[in-house]
């Protein structure tokens, strides 16, 4: 640590050493640059780095003992303490501070923007304790398999730990790509592992699509709703999403077409499996139709695959990339859902002359997804490990969502409606006319129940009468808790519509 001192003779060199030394650690604790329970240098290191005894770097921590700031651990060191004492006002800084904000390019500031107008939060929820949140849209972490991953990480690390500690190729670990390549043969999906770039998961899959493919004031069509991470994406590069508005069998191709006939989008990005928010399915014959606009209009899908195994019931059909002989369609997927998103790792299955370029963004934007987690879960899934896991994990999201549909169906007042969810891990309810979900989430919060407001799934501002509800981390026995409490919230909305004054209290994830 570089402590700058004044020694005496120069300018302010009256002041004691260990009280010079004293005060500059005190600033750093008092600003939180040394944060509490952090371990101070050993004074025979620290007296080294600044040039001065020992003895005045013991005094100087005895005084911060004495003084509340730091606590010493006999044995062990000096450490700050936990609780440190009340702050006084930092002085003003003697040279103005750059102003950061003034200098954010184009595209950052388009990211801003709609953070602060989506009121998205990258923080988890903080919930108030009690509180049943069906929020989060993420498995659920008490069913993943961790002991399993860790034998096999740990397996990893011993046999081939060298190589993948090293550099490595951008495209991913050839093994888990030939994998992948077998994998979606299951679902139709006819991809040569040179066609596969493995990415630190979809939301890295959306960032290279693009950048490869989106200049500003490029169009975009999208679902109505959709994703909220991809539509940020997507605008953060100047993109203007065009709303497709949706059916229970997937997006409306009426309004497709009549879009098509009017504007040229750069491509469409959809979900045809699973699709979150509403976990509704395209159906087999959308499915064929929208391929067949696609070609006529020469119009490139962006498929977000990320759920396809996730259904309850009939096995949806086979993803588009398995439909696209006319190389339209780049299909994302990702182990976010069907393991830990915590990996981030997923894939991008895209034409040769596309992927290539895929593959040159990728590597200017991070060179590489981490070796050592592709192999490991390359070996996972080749122990079926990643199978027996999906099965167990499905068959418990079957029974939330099943608890939830009829919890919905016996306790929701008249007029409410929501979307039977086909996979996925959510669905979307909405309110009576009249019934706004921003004035909704605050009696919902006070009742210690929370959820999704619908309006950041529409790009075009809609969705106020809208939620999303996430069965998949919420456990059985609070599912129907949830929705008692959720059903009395909407009762008194409808007897008290009006908005309240404050705000929600909660942040809310939006996954
Ligand atoms: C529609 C959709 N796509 C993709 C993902 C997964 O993203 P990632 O692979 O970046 O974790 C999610 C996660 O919630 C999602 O809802």
């Amino acid at each position: 640590m570089k402590i700058p001192l004044r020694r005496a003779g120069g300018e302010g060199g009256r002041v004691p050493l260990a009280r010079q030394i004293q005060s500059h650690l005190e600033r750093l604790i008092r600003q939180g640059l040394l944060a509490p329970g952090v371990k101070l240098p050993a004074s025979r290191e620290l007296a080294r780095d600044v040039g001065v005894n020992r003895t005045t770097v013991a005094a100087a921590y005895e005084e911060l003992i004495a003084a509340g700031w730091a606590r010493a651990h006999v044995g062990q060191g000096t450490f700050v303490a936990e609780r440190v004492p009340a702050s006084v006002e930092p002085a003003p800084a003697a040279v103005p501070r750059l102003d950061w904000s003034e200098l954010l390019s184009r595209r950052a500031q388009v990211a801003l923007a709609d953070r602060h107008r989506r009121r998205s939060y990258s923080q988890p929820a903080r919930t108030a304790p009690g509180t049943i949140s069906f929020a989060g849209g993420m498995p659920d972490s008490a069913l993943f398999p961790t002991d399993a991953f860790r034998r096999v990480l740990n397996r990893v690390i011993r046999e081939e730990g060298r190589e993948l500690l090293q550099y490595y190729p951008p495209t991913g670990y050839p093994p888990l790509r030939r994998y992948l390549a077998a994998y979606l043969l299951r679902f139709g999906v006819e991809a040569h592992p040179a066609e596969i770039l493995i990415v630190n998961g979809s939301q890295q899959g959306f960032d290279l699509v693009a950048r490869t493919l989106l200049d500003p004031g490029d169009l975009v069509a999208i679902e109505q709703p959709s994703y909220p991470r991809a539509m940020q994406v997507f605008r953060s590069f100047g993109a203007e999403l065009l709303p497709v508005p949706m059916t229970a069998s997937g997006l409306s191709l009426f309004h497709l077409e009549r879009l098509l006939e009017r504007q040229a989008p750069k491509f469409l990005y959809c979900q045809p499996s699973a699709h979150n928010p509403t976990g509704l399915t395209m159906s087999l014959a959308v499915r064929q139709r929208l391929l067949e606009l696609a070609v006529r209009h020469r119009l490139p899908i962006v498929e977000d695959g990320f759920d396809g195994t996730l259904f309850y019931g009939e096995r949806p059909p086979g993803p588009l990339k398995a439909m696209d002989p006319a190389g339209l369609v780049v299909y994302i997927g990702t182990f976010s859902k069907i393991l830990f998103p915590g990996l981030r790792l997923g894939w991008l299955v895209a034409p040769p002359a596309l992927i290539e370029r895929l593959e040159m963004a990728k590597q200017l934007a991070d060179i590489h997804t981490s070796p050592l987690l592709q192999a490991a879960v390359y070996h996972f899934c080749e122990r079926r490990l990643l199978e027996r896991h999906q099965a167990r994990a499905l068959r418990e999201y079957g029974r939330r969502r099943s608890a939830l549909l009829e919890a919905l169906a016996r306790l929701m007042p008249p007029g409410v409606t929501w979307t039977e969810t086909e996979g996925g891990f959510s669905l979307l309810l909405t309110l009576p006319e009249g019934l706004e979900t921003g004035a909704l989430l605050p009696r919902a919060q006070a009742r210690g129940v929370t959820f999704t407001p619908g309006e950041a799934f529409f790009s075009d501002g809609g969705g106020e009468r809208s939620l999303r509800l996430s069965f998949s981390a919420v456990a059985l026995p609070q599912i129907e808790e949830g929705m008692k409490r959720l059903a009395e919230a909407i009762r008194e909305l409808g007897r008290h519509p009006a908005h309240p004054a404050r705000e929600p209290e909660m942040a809310v994830p939006i996954v």
